[in-house]
């Protein structure tokens, strides 16, 4: 065996071994199904509760766990974020409207192994600037993992993604990032959504991390509302996220949250 891999980097990142991509394979098909089959669960008059309870469902039927319920006292299979909601949103009973966005954010764990997505859905009618935000965010993930092969490093991400969206003049939250993980959820590096080319770790083979950019109409400042879970907009600007899973392969990457039906982006796949 290759004792460079089940180590751990100088920064703590894991390097893992060939045999649990499969793992992680398996984590990452489940939550980016049960993203895709909740599509049709989201229009106007729906309740992002019951989005939920449909998710907690899925996530049981499967035989797997959702790594939310419980973690930190958070009650719920999903964050479900709307509109001026950067991040961790709770879900509850108010009804959607016409032309709400939302982010699902699941996390499953299958065999110990974590597949972390989320993804933008609209309720009715997509509006022009909901749509252009929808769009850049989507972009900004891929140039992030566009970015992902052994030897760039961190801040080659980081820089991909800000240089994209601050060109379409939207500007990217600074207050949360992707992490790594794989039999944990959150685990070393912070995987930041702007910085330096160049900088920060290096990636190596074995690496599994999400990548899960917020980008905002407006300004990047947040706050934290005072159930100390919904994370929104300074300025009540539109944000929108899009996640996936990822590992570093030999030559490059590998999407462990791939969606099996083509589904990622909202208006594509239909
Ligand atoms: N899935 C989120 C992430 O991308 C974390 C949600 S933690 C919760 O890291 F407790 F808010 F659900
Ligand atoms: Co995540
Ligand atoms: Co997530």
């Amino acid at each position: 065996m290759d004792e460079r891999k089940g180590r751990l980097t100088k920064d703590g990142i894991r390097i893992y071994q060939d045999a649990d991509y499969a793992g992680m394979q398996a984590a990452g098909k489940l939550a980016a199904t049960i993203l895709d089959d909740i599509a049709p669960h989201v229009f106007v008059g729906q309740t992002t509760g019951e989005i939920d309870r449909i998710i907690t469902q899925m996530v049981d039927d499967a035989g797997a766990r959702s790594a939310t319920i419980g973690y930190k006292g958070y009650q719920h299979a999903s964050c479900i974020s709307m509109n001026h909601v950067v991040c961790h949103g709770i879900p509850s009973e108010k009804k959607l409207k016409d032309g709400d966005i939302l982010n699902i954010d699941v996390t499953v764990i299958v065999d110990g192994w974590f597949g972390d997505t989320s993804r933008m859905y609209v309720a009715g009618k997509l509006s022009r600037k909901s749509e252009r935000l929808i769009q850049v965010t989507h972009d900004a993930l891929f140039k992030g993992i566009e970015a992902v092969k052994p030897g760039n490093t961190f801040g080659d991400i980081g820089h991909a993604i800000q240089t994209y969206v601050e060109a379409h003049r939207m500007s990217v939250v600074r207050d949360f990032c992707g992490h790594g993980l794989g039999r944990v959820f959150h685990a070393p590096p912070n995987v930041l959504h702007y910085g330096r080319a160049g900088t920060g770790p290096i990636l190596e083979e074995g690496m599994f991390f999400t990548i899960e950019p917020m980008v905002n109409l407006g300004r990047p400042e947040t706050k934290v509302l005072a159930d100390d879970w919904t994370a929104v907009t300074r300025d009540k600007s539109l944000s929108a996220q899009f996640e996936h899973s990822v590992g570093v392969t030999a030559d490059g990457v590998e999407i462990f949250t791939q969606s099996p039906s083509g589904k990622f982006h909202p208006t594509y796949g239909e």
